[in-house]
């Protein structure tokens, strides 16, 4: 184990956290599925810092694990129990380090928020087309570390397709700067794509060159009532038939869901008359000035509502209506924790096979524990379902829990029966490791542990996650 003399060395009195009341938030993930310990947070200020921190660690075995907001839906930034492993908080390193609207790029070092990030590409009249429900506490390092994904993957794709550049610090504190803003480089293997989706087992992202795109000038949004979510799929191809380059995000959620979010959430509002099975979020955008997204999006509705696609509908008319109508869906989360014990299960499947998905699998779940409430909800757009699943009302949460397996097993098989995959944009962290043989087992997790060994021989870099 390193001296934790020699590391406050490094970072100094405010760069390291020992008191056990100010390592434990730290230690405990965001759905309190881990209580880990630690003896010591790491917070350096600059890439030189975690650079020495990783060194010294590197030459006397200490596992570290990387975290940045610590939103991780797996478990994937919390050290273990038996107090073993060093947590490196990228929090001090927040800075933006450039803003280009003519390359139109953004150079953020990885404890920058994602919502700050946003917000900094809006100022410099552009847009960062990435957003998460945990954007105001989620930082660039992790979200990259996990390749999130999140609202607007139906158009601009995931994290990792808005990656120009990476700096990252490798296991034994070596520091590549690959903080490269071109957007043609083809020269031999694409590192940085090695690293963006890691999850902090093979270095430590410390920087990142991030691509942005023109900031949307009109944005229109509607809130809709659907019967099922056949609907909602039928709703999504006629908006794809009439102009589907104008989507930037198409949500589901179920009505049970919502109703937790009204019931648990202050100030949530249903902006209907009266609730349905399932809602649809469609927001249109443009960079266009007088793209005429209202009307695209009010003349899709109407022929949706004629055709009894849609049951009924409201489109925002003011910035107020748009973000209470994002909060229905963002607080989605927040409001099934707040309603007790939650499995939850982040796969994806063919757009065209989300509705067969959600009855097959919400048949199976219903079969294994009658009066379990099922929540499916999320990115239909992109075929990545949150099918999570909340205890019987009554029951015992730690007996609950301890279905997960069963449960996400069940809710698997339905997922390979479409060709899907068990983990869309969370990642795999401490939860889902041991699905790794059965899923990319052969060939494709014996390259990945190949991977591992290379870049981090010591097993340092977050031991535990991703890699059972
Ligand atoms: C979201 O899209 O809100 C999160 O990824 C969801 C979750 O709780 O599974
Ligand atoms: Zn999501």
């Amino acid at each position: 184990m390193t001296h934790l003399s020699a590391l406050r060395a490094i970072v100094g009195d405010h760069g390291i956290l020992t008191d056990p009341s100010d390592t434990a938030p730290y230690s405990q993930d965001w759905r309190r599925l881990y209580q880990g310990r630690t003896p010591a947070v790491i917070r350096p200020a600059t890439t030189r810092e975690v650079a020495d921190v990783v060194r010294l660690c590197a030459e006397t075995r200490t596992p570290i694990v990387p975290q940045g907001g610590n939103t991780s839906m797996v478990g994937g930034a919390v050290p273990a129990e038996d107090g073993s492993q060093l947590i490196l908080s990228t929090s001090r390193l927040n800075r933006v380090r450039a803003v280009d609207p003519v390359d139109m790029t953004m150079t953020l070092e990885a404890g920058v928020t994602l919502k700050a990030a946003q917000d900094t590409a809006i100022g410099a009249n552009c847009m960062l087309p990435l957003s998460i429900s945990s954007e105001g506490s989620a930082q660039i390092g992790g979200v990259l570390a996990v390749n999130a994904g999140g609202n607007n993957t139906v158009r601009y794709g995931n994290a990792r397709d808005l990656v120009l550049g990476l700096e990252v610090v490798l296991a034994d504190g070596t520091v590549w700067n690959g903080l490269r803003r071109l957007r043609k480089d083809n020269t031999g293997y694409c590192l940085r794509q090695l690293f963006v989706g890691s999850e902090g087992t093979l270095g430590i992202i410390t920087a990142a060159v991030l691509k942005l795109v023109p900031r949307s000038r009109e944005i229109a949004i509607a809130f809709c009532a659907v019967r099922s979510p056949e609907d909602a799929l039928e709703l999504f191809t006629r908006y794809q038939a009439h102009d589907a380059a104008a989507i930037s995000a198409f949500e589901l959620m179920s009505g049970l869901g919502t109703e937790f979010v009204l019931k648990h959430i202050e100030g949530a509002v249903l902006p209907l008359a009266s609730a349905a099975p399932f809602y649809v979020l469609v927001e249109l955008a443009t960079p266009r000035p007088g793209g005429g997204m209202r009307s695209t999006l009010e003349s899709v509705l109407e022929d949706a509502l004629e055709a009894s696609v849609v049951q009924d509908a409201v489109i925002a008319e003011s910035e107020a209506q748009r973000a209470a109508i994002w909060r229905l869906r963002e607080e989605h989360s927040e409001a099934q924790k707040r309603e007790g014990a939650s499995v939850k299960n982040d796969v994806s499947v063919p757009v065209s096979k989300v509705p067969a998905f959600i009855r097959g699998a919400t048949a199976a779940c219903e079969k294994l524990i009658p009066g379990i409430r099922i929540v499916p909800f999320g990115h239909i757009g992109d075929g990545n379902i949150h099918f999570n699943l909340e205890q019987p009302e009554g029951s015992d949460p730690a007996w609950f829990l301890a279905q997960d397996h069963v449960l996400m097993d069940a809710v698997n098989d339905v997922v390979r029966a479409y060709d899907g995959s068990f983990s869309a944009e969370h990642g795999i962290g401490r939860l889902k490791p041991y699905m790794m043989p059965d899923w990319r087992g052969g060939a494709e997790l014996a390259l990945m542990q190949r991977i591992k060994a290379a870049l981090d021989p010591t097993g340092i870099m977050n031991p535990g996650k991703m890699l059972p």
